[in-house]
């Protein structure tokens, strides 16, 4: 278990890139950390690692306060952004390198540098130095180093940034399989939101130093809390329209449609939906939002058709072959919607 409280790290000059974040990643979780650029995800990492020093607050690791031990004691193995390995050492010693120093014998540090090779489909590189090495190939070496021991907390910065897409869909099979079987709890950075998705338990959303959302993936999904939240997940962006209630009707686009409690007379909203959610229909209906064909993408099984409605752009995925002509007319119809208010998710 990793439990933070109130960590706070500002550096010299001002920037605040941890602003007290209280957090709990439970036994064996595996907890994805999403956010924009420069929102303190890396800094979270290296202060959770004991490469920084917080500002102010805590940290736990296992009930153990470690927030004054040096990173060599806090049993935790860390993948960085940049994957440093060690230049001067092949393959196999850099695997095996956090076993060397737990002063397990030869025979065994290079079987098991061998089996984490194998199944990170390095098998055919051990005798190699990282100069004779692809970027990528050096990314899943850093991986196989961190997971060839058994640390209390694994502390992964991207770990699969430099993989092609389909290295990288094996590569997370591959560690969601291991992380379940190992059972060590994880913290993982990304800013693939499909990622984030697909492999957590948990996804914190973070923004300038602050946890703007945690949740599941599919609460994270199905009701993001902030319209900041709303805009980052999903493969294709969600519809967010801005609105106006008027006697218990919400006016989105020119459509009219049943508004939820809690809102006043006049209040301004933001309507969002998800284009999954979006259906298309070919007939006038009051509660549709009415908008020209202007794009259309193949995304495979369906087709993102992107209305044009006065100054908005509407956008609903739709089945392949079913999507309608460019330039013709539609009324975009919400299945599920969600109503923010400053910014702010209604209940
Ligand atoms: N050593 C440092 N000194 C001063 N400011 C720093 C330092 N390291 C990071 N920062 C600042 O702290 C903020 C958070 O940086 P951090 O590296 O944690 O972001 P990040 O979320 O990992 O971003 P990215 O997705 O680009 O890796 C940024 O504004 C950054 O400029
Ligand atoms: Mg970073």
């Amino acid at each position: 278990m990793i439990s933070l409280h109130g960590l706070t790290k500002v550096f010299p000059g001002g920037v605040r890139a941890l602003d007290a974040i209280d957090l709990t990643v439970a036994d064996g979780e595996f907890f994805a950390l999403l956010g924009p650029s420069g929102c303190g995800k890396t800094t979270l990492l290296r202060t959770i690692a004991g490469l920084e020093i917080p500002t102010s607050g805590n940290i736990r690791i296992n009930e153990a306060d470690v927030t004054r031990l040096p990173p060599g004691r806090r049993d935790v193995a860390m993948v960085f952004q940049d994957y440093a390995i060690f230049p001067h050492m092949d393959v196999t010693d850099n695997i095996a390198y956090p076993l060397r120093i737990r002063k397990v014998p030869r025979a065994e540090r290079v079987r098991k540098a061998a089996e984490v090779a194998r199944r990170l489909s390095l098998a055919d590189l051990l005798h190699r130095r990282p100069a004779q090495l692809s970027g990528g190939q050096q990314q899943r070496v850093a991986l196989a180093r961190a997971i060839a021991c058994h640390p209390a907390a694994f502390l992964f910065d991207e770990p699969l940034s430099n993989l092609d897409a389909r290295l990288r869909l094996e590569a997370r099979t591959f560690l969601k399989r291991l992380q379940r079987e190992l059972a060590v709890t994880t913290v993982f950075v990304t800013h693939d939101q499909a990622e984030a998705l697909a492999l957590a338990d948990r996804i914190a959303v973070m923004s300038a130093g602050r946890m703007v959302q945690i949740g599941t993936p599919a609460e994270i999904f199905q009701r993001p809390s902030t319209t900041f939240v709303a805009s980052f997940i999903g493969s294709t962006p969600m519809n967010l329209l801005p609105g106006t209630s008027t006697r218990g009707a919400l006016h989105v686009a020119g459509a009219v449609r049943a508004a939820p409690a809690g809102l006043g007379e006049g209040d301004e909203i933001v309507y969002g939906v998800r284009p999954e959610y979006m259906g298309l229909s070919e007939t006038e209906r009051q509660d549709g939002i009415p908008g020209t064909v202007a794009v259309l993408e193949n995304l495979g099984t369906g087709v993102l058709v992107t209305l044009e409605s006065g100054d908005h752009l509407v956008q609903a995925v739709v089945p392949e072959g079913s999507e309608p002509a460019l330039g013709v007319r539609r009324w975009a119809v919400p299945a599920r919607s969600l109503v923010y208010r400053d910014g702010a998710l209604l209940a």
